[in-house]
């Protein structure tokens, strides 16, 4: 087994690819003449992209990177937040933010409300591909190399949990390999989520909620997520919540121990 053999179709090809970016290349070079260019990755999917994509611009360009997250439902992206800031102070510079695909937009949208606040000279967005069908919040990409339709691609820094990015092309992966997969590891980061106190009770159950309804999820997550939902009880209620032993069960379940981690206790200021 190869991993192109977890590959239904190439989207891209390695030929397309390269013909592409050697095209935005040209473009972003005539419209930064005379500047210089800040290029900002998002990591970790888009450094395949820039990588080739520096090397087609014939102006002066520095380069950083920049980290975020999000809690997602199955190929969904939910609440965003940034793992990873910049090094670079961007006020005054002309930048360019290089993204892997642009999916429902959340990603770039959190980034690019983050980034204005910073006052650049200049903000502009370059993705490899674009599903305009998946977009929720709108947002202008400024160079856009494919327009793809809604499939689960890998490749060219694309991953699925972690694997295929060193594909040389865009792929559709095999739509059982993912699935599953996909839903029990937005539970896990979920469950972990609400555990490390990045997400509250509400966030998790409303979370729990909209995956039921909307993802076609296997009989056993489906299982867990009711269980989920049946202990933590009616929002609002006086005995919404999730004990100890609640999550402990849960988390068993999904083959993780529950780790509960102590915090030094912190003194209050001027005592003792
Ligand atoms: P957005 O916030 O929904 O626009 O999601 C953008 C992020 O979701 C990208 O940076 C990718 O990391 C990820 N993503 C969206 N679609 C795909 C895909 O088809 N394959 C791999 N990652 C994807």
């Amino acid at each position: 087994m190869t991993m192109q053999d977890d590959i239904a179709e190439i989207l891209v090809s390695e030929e397309q690819i390269q013909a592409k970016v050697a095209e935005l290349g040209r473009r972003i070079s005539e419209d930064y003449a005379g500047e210089e260019l800040l290029l900002i990755g998002l990591l970790r999917g888009a450094i395949v992209f820039l990588s080739d994509l520096m090397r087609n611009l014939d102006i002066p360009v520095r380069l950083d990177f920049i980290g975020i997250s999000s809690y997602g439902a199955g190929t969904e992206s939910g609440a965003v937040r940034l793992v990873m800031d910049l090094e670079t102070d961007i006020a005054g510079r002309h930048v360019l933010v290089v993204e892997d695909i642009v999916d429902t937009g959340k990603t770039l949208s959190y980034l690019i409300e983050t980034l204005k606040a910073r006052q650049p000279a200049s903000l502009r967005v370059c993705a490899l591909l674009d599903k305009p069908e998946r977009r929720q919040v709108p947002i202008v990409v400024d160079y856009v190399g494919f327009e793809i339709p809604d499939k689960f691609v890998v490749g060219y820094g694309l991953d699925f949990a972690e694997g295929y990015r060193n594909l040389p092309f865009v792929g559709v992966l095999k739509e059982h390999l993912y699935r599953e997969v996909l839903i029990r590891s937005a539970i896990l980061r979920h469950m972990n989520g609400y555990l490390e106190r990045e997400l509250s009770l509400q966030e998790l159950v409303d979370w729990a909620t909209t995956t039921l309804a909307e993802n076609d999820v296997s009989a056993e997550d489906e299982a867990f997520l009711q269980d989920l939902l049946a202990r933590a009880g009616e929002p609002g209620s006086a005995d919404f919540g999730l004990t100890l032993e609640d999550c402990a069960e849960l988390m068993g379940r999904l083959g993780q121990e529950l780790r509960v981690r102590t915090r030094p206790l912190v003194r209050a200021e001027g005592a003792g």
